[in-house]
């Protein structure tokens, strides 16, 4: 039995996770959802965005299943990622059949450091009009997202994908603190002779994966870096409705749509809840249930390729219509 720690949030946050915990109860694994809020509901009504309570249930859970916070999304999914230590942020790129992308072949994984870089929130007024962010980089944090990343690039090598890794950094320019980034890539490669290694500067980083995203398996990049290039990657293969993410630590794992709160078409019935469903593909395979995650994937496969979906992929479906075409095909196996 696995107990999954389920935080709806705002907004589509609670359209697109019901309708994903649908197409988990219809796998016929044995759940337990509990349920934590979060989000700009409970502060209005409670004062704080992410109550401790929550945290508790997050902590005691085999994983997370988070949806969306609106304004107060600081103070909740990044202090959650903080709390949690899941210091890898890992983004599936793929392009699905029936999904306008880029490339018809798109398949890397963004490996985004999660704790550190630029996103450390150290902000300071210096002198009067001057402002200035520190950008932290420790060779610690940098060793274990690139272990993170190789370990990946060596388990999908096993499932014939290329067994590449591509660092992306800025070293001509920050050369101290992406010197430091670039030489530890290279340092963790050697203990990964069977998988490639290349690295590339962010700015030509973000032209190849326009123009060649074909090539990639594994890209690892910084906080900053990562957060940027991630949902211009989403971008090529059929927007936010299509990226799922997952927050991975030693001991715990936090899975979260890229996309927001989605103000504009919360209480439609509209919001596009592959890329949740997605997340909850990820959510199982942390949880060791590849089977099942391909299983749900495949199901999902058919139903985007179809054109079973919601209006934003050209469909006239709503959320729960699209997730229990999901349902109907993993009953039906
Ligand atoms: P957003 O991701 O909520 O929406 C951007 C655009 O994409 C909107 O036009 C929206 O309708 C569309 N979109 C997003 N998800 C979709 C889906 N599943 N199906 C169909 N269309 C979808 O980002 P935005 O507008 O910048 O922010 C809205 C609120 O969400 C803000 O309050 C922001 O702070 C919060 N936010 C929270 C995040 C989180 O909790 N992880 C991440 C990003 C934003
Ligand atoms: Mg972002």
């Amino acid at each position: 039995m696995y107990k999954i720690c389920v935080i709806e949030g705002d907004g589509i946050g609670k359209e697109v996770v019901p309708a994903t915990l649908e197409v988990l109860k219809a796998t016929g694994l044995d759940f337990e959802f509990v349920h934590g809020e979060a989000g700009d509901e409970v502060f209005k009504r409670r004062g704080i965005a992410l109550p401790e309570e929550t945290v508790e249930i997050a902590k005691e859970c085999d994983a997370v299943l988070f949806g969306a916070a609106g304004e107060t999304a600081a103070d909740v999914i990044v202090k959650l990622r903080k709390i949690l230590d899941t210091y890898a942020n890992v983004r599936p790129v793929k392009s699905y059949r029936g999904i306008k992308c880029l490339k018809d072949n798109i398949d890397y994984v963004i490996v985004r450091e999660n704790t550190e870089g630029l996103y450390k929130g150290i902000e300071a007024e210096v002198a009067e009009g001057v402002y200035t962010a520190t950008r932290v980089i420790t060779e610690k944090a940098c060793r274990r997202i690139f272990k993170f990343a190789f370990d990946l690039a060596r388990r999908r090598k096993r499932e014939g994908k290329r067994g590449k890794v591509t660092c992306a950094h800025k070293a001509n320019v920050l050369k101290l603190t992406d010197g430091v980034f670039k030489r530890i890539f290279y340092e963790v490669a050697e203990e990964y002779p069977d998988i490639e290694a290349e690295d590339y500067y962010i700015d030509a980083m973000n032209m190849y994966i326009i123009t060649k995203p074909e090539t990639f398996d594994v890209v690892v990049t910084s906080n900053l870096f990562g957060d940027i290039l991630s949902d211009g990657a989403a971008g090529t293969v059929g927007g936010l409705g299509m990226a799922p993410s997952a927050n991975i630590g030693d001991r715990y794992g936090l899975f979260e749509p890229v996309h927001g709160s989605a103000p504009d078409i919360a209480g439609k019935g509209i919001a596009n809840p592959t890329a949740t469903i997605l997340t909850g593909v990820l959510m199982l395979r942390y949880l060791g249930e590849d089977e099942v995650a391909n299983r749900v994937e495949k199901a999902l496969e058919e139903v985007l390729e179809k054109g079973l979906t919601t209006p934003d992929l050209g469909g006239s479906l709503t959320t729960f219509e699209m997730a229990q075409e999901v349902v109907k095909r993993l009953k039906e196996e």
